[in-house]
């Protein structure tokens, strides 16, 4: 089989990485890729991934049999209704579907639709309105751009006036026209824990739980970034919760196949929980594997990723087997100083091989390219993901440090605490 996956991040490094490992696949291509992606497959430049007809153009061009969706704004953009109409199979929800991630409103009212358990909330479309909401409920409130706005579009705020300060400059345009239309949302206290499903014909088939580091520093301190890292399963989710989170998932794709929400949604459904003490909440929902949560996910994964897509994308819900690996996982995202603000590209980096030569490692690419030389430089904020798989949690994580250690470009950041709260427990979370 000829397969092109779209995007050119450490998920879609991890997504190649799976489908390459398949004795189905021939030819592999990645657009753009990165400079992992360029050993495995074939990187493709210049192909607007955004564009459904230049996506068709190729897909025809090279016999392609399945596309591959990473990242949400192809999704959003109507990609896959583009190619689905042509007959082509497509991994990842049509443009309707997306709006469950596009769109917190679209979201919040189909969760409600459907009896998922989410913050209360309201929506806006003017300021004053939206302050005295504000106001009524008190902080900490949490304040969210209804559209795409590359994970920036949400303010915790603590304090009344910096809850007022973000609806101002959300419709001031801070988020552009993600900021149009304003949530404001009541504040949830508990872990995060992210459960993934492949959902097709109306059924979800659940993957392993992965929980996330969003802050840039230690401790859970310093500005919200893309994730710095990432661990699966998750030991803090006691079983009814997962029980919960399971159900949740299962309802959410059977509601996907009914109107008037999504007809046939065909993709990954990606839950983001806080486990409450009144049991796991929403936060959100995307409509795409997640970035680093990929990373770890699918290295645990047993089963062949080529018949799992392909069931997915043909609507064959009975068809998907999935296995997954005892091992635990652990992810380290290596950055550039400055990430998530402003930071140089280009340095060159050294250590990769040494690193993989550990058992279980695995290093995915994000930002990264070869220059004129054939380096391999730093191309982007988040550089490298390292994963390591072992017997236990412990072993992973110091693994995966182990690893980091051994790999060098100038400037290279990373938080030295991935999964250490919750090694410490579940009490590491009572304040
Ligand atoms: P989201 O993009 O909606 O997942 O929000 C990004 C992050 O903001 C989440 O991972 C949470 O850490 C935090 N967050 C979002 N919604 C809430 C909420 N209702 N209460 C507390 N924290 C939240
Ligand atoms: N890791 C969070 C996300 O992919 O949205």
């Amino acid at each position: 089989m000829n397969i092109l996956v779209l995007g050119g991040g450490g998920r879609e490094h991890a997504i190649a990485w799976a489908l390459a490992k398949s004795p189905r696949t021939d030819n592999l291509y990645v657009a753009p890729g990165n400079g992992g992606t360029d050993g495995i497959a074939q990187n493709v430049a210049g192909l607007n991934a955004e564009n459904g007809q230049d996506v068709l153009a190729f897909v025809r061009e090279h016999g392609i049999d399945l596309v591959v969706i990473g990242p949400e704004a192809p999704l959003v953009a109507g990609v896959a209704d583009v190619l689905r109409a042509e007959g082509v199979a497509v991994f990842g929800p049509d443009a309707q579907g997306a709006q469950l991630e596009g769109s917190k409103t679209y979201s919040k009212e189909f969760m409600d639709a459907n009896g998922i358990p989410t913050a209360r909330y309201a929506s806006f479309t003017e300021l004053e309105p939206a302050l005295a909401y504000v106001r009524e409920l008190g902080a900490p409130i949490v304040v969210k751009a209804d559209g795409l706005a590359a994970g920036k579009g949400v303010i915790v705020a603590e304090e009344l006036e910096d809850a007022e300060d973000a609806v101002r400059s959300c419709f001031d345009g801070a988020f552009g026209d993600a900021g149009n239309v304003v949530l404001v949302e009541e504040f949830l206290t508990g872990p995060e824990c992210s459960l993934l499903a492949f959902v097709t014909g109306g059924k979800a088939h659940c993957m392993v739980t992965a929980q996330d580091h969003k802050r840039a520093f230690d401790g859970d301190r310093g500005p919200n970034t893309g994730g710095m890292g990432v661990y699966s399963p998750v030991p803090i989710v006691e079983a009814d919760e997962l029980t919960a989170m399971r159900e949740i998932m299962e309802r959410s794709a059977a509601a996907t196949a009914r109107d008037p929400f999504v007809n046939d949604y065909r993709g990954v459904l990606y839950g983001g929980f806080m486990l409450t003490p009144q049991g796991p909440k929403v936060l959100e929902f995307n409509a795409r594997f997640g970035d680093p949560e990929t990373q770890v996910v699918l290295p645990r994964l047993e089963s062949d990723l080529v018949d799992i897509m392909l069931a997915v994308a043909e609507g064959r819900p009975d068809d998907i087997d999935l296995r997954w690996s005892e091992q635990w996982a652990v992810c380290v995202v290596l950055a550039s100083e400055g990430y998530p603000g402003a930071y140089e590209k280009g340095k060159v980096i050294l250590g990769i091989d040494e690193a993989e030569e550990i058992e279980g490692v695995t290093v995915f690419h994000a930002g990264t390219a070869k220059n004129f030389d054939d380096e391999l430089v730093t191309a982007g904020g988040r550089v490298l993901n390292v994963v390591a798989l072992g017997d236990s949690f412990d072993d992973a994580r110091e693994k995966a440090y182990e690893a980091c250690d051994l790999i060098n470009f100038e400037g290279k950041q990373y938080r030295s605490d991935i999964g250490k709260r919750a090694a410490a427990g579940r009490a590491a979370w009572e304040n």
